[in-house]
């Protein structure tokens, strides 16, 4: 029997351009975690997602049947389009498997740095992505809401802009003297969208980014590092504690009450907990779990947050339908998902292949799905069977197949997908009200 993923998932998306990002950013490879994932998403088969950091305690909690949760932002400055789409389904994805799912809309920061008109923040942000994230299924127990009418994402972020400065951020984000006083804040309400799932209640949390959007990943995790009142870490096989906010007297009472469940070592300033002696088969990994799980209860209690770092899955990008990036100012370079199925059929007419010159060309040599946006839509979004898929990549690298037709047949599945998707789009905004959307007002709704 054929191997219906025989195709190399991470040589047909074409890793080799993010490799670099594992060495130097400490991304981990998806890869590893494959086995381990129940119902893995298409994305997550094909090697679209192709890195993380710090998934596995999503996964962990997947597993077990405990909490977690996924987040996203959407910024409401253009349409949404294919590559939303595919956040969009990550989202929903997360969802599906137990996870509370958390939609903002990044309005504060389309308005203030993309000086995007408030009242057109909302038209895009309900019309444009609302209503395609719950055409594609996202179900009612989400999280939505508009960043500016956010209180808690707000407050949160005030909070967060206290522990990070002028220069950490101009070194992130090429900031300078002409930076506007709201355009420094936006990082940290991008940071208040994330940690905001687990305001009161701490769990693994996944935002699903682009490679991009790493840095910001990474600051968010420094933040959560010094806003918590403790840090807790191993070092040569001991688990030290340390208070960093933390008073005096809320430590004392933290290593009062590690010493009734712990083997605790006192010191000046810090805790160190030690594996028990003997055959209790405890590991640091495990002890660790229990050491955190513990402090945080108290870190809650005395009125801390407690944040558990928010982990990240990256995607590879599509390159854009006619080649180089794809760019909002050039719409032949991507499919919105409110084209009109014939201008998408159009450009997909349109597209670069990866094919050879001339007929005879292809059937000598085989084109190159790795190098051809048309296969790229049909394993990024036409294609959900496996197999099909791949006798397809097969059919091409021998030259058994011709972009002619194989671009016809992407176009027939496209515009069935907008069809089919601008329907549900209307059976969306028909069920709106089931959606509990902060910020949402009826007057904006256009469909
Ligand atoms: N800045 C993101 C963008 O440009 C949007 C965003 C806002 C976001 N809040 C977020 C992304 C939280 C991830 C998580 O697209
Ligand atoms: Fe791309 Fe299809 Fe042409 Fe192969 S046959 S290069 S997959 S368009």
């Amino acid at each position: 029997m054929d191997n219906p993923v025989e195709l190399d998932p991470w040589g047909s998306v074409n890793i080799r351009d993010y490799s670099h990002l594992f060495e130097e950013f400490g991304i981990a490879p998806f890869e590893s975690l494959l086995d381990r994932i129940p119902n893995p998403h298409r994305l997550i088969r094909r090697g679209v997602i192709f890195g993380h950091r710090g998934y596995d305690a999503v996964l962990d909690a997947m597993l077990k049947g405990e909490k977690f949760g996924v987040m996203r932002g959407f910024m409401p400055s253009g349409r949404a389009h294919l590559g939303s789409k595919m956040v969009m389904e990550e989202i929903i994805w997360h969802q599906q498997q137990g996870g509370s799912a958390n939609v903002a809309i990044a309005d504060i920061e389309a308005h203030t740095v993309r000086k995007m008109p408030a009242e057109k923040c909302f038209q895009i942000g309900i019309n444009d992505y609302l209503l395609s994230i719950i055409a594609l299924g996202l179900e009612p127990g989400a999280t939505i809401y508009f960043q500016s009418k956010m209180s808690e994402v707000k407050d949160l972020s005030l909070e967060l802009a206290a522990k990070v400065n002028y220069s950490e951020l101009a070194a992130i984000y090429g900031f300078g003297g002409d930076t506007t006083l709201a355009h420094l804040h936006v990082p940290v309400v991008q940071s208040a969208d994330i940690l905001l799932p687990q305001l009161n209640s701490p769990m693994p949390v996944v935002v699903p980014v682009g490679p991009d959007q790493d840095p910001h990943m990474r600051l968010t995790r420094e933040l959560v590092d010094r806003i918590n009142m403790f840090s807790v870490f191993s070092h040569d096989e001991v688990i030290k504690v340390y208070p960093k906010g933390a008073s005096e007297s809320i430590f004392e009472s933290l290593r009062h009450r590690l010493r009734d469940s712990f083997e605790v070592r006192e010191h000046e300033g810090h805790v160190d907990i030690m594996v028990p002696e003997g055959e209790t088969g405890e590991t640091l990994e495990d002890l660790l779990t229990l050491v955190r799980a513990d402090v945080r209860k108290i870190e809650l209690e005395y009125g801390g947050y407690a944040f558990v770092p928010p982990s990240s899955i990256y995607h590879r990008f599509m390159e854009g339908l006619t080649g180089g990036k794809m760019s909002s100012s050039r719409p032949e370079s991507y499919i919105s998902l409110t084209d009109s199925p014939e201008d998408a059929e159009a450009k997909v007419m349109r597209a670069k292949t990866g094919g050879r010159v001339s007929k005879e060309e292809q059937e000598k040599y085989g084109g190159k799905p790795e190098d051809c946006n048309v296969y790229s839509l049909l394993l990024f979004h036409l294609l959900e069977d496996d197999r099909e898929l791949s006798s397809i990549y097969n059919a091409c690298k021998k030259g058994e197949r011709f972009c002619g037709a194989c671009k016809k047949e992407a176009a027939e599945l496209v515009k069935q997908f907008l069809y089919e998707h601008a329907e549900m789009r209307n059976d969306a905004a028909s069920r709106i009200d089931d959606y509990n959307i902060v910020g949402y007002s009826k007057k904006y709704l256009k469909v």
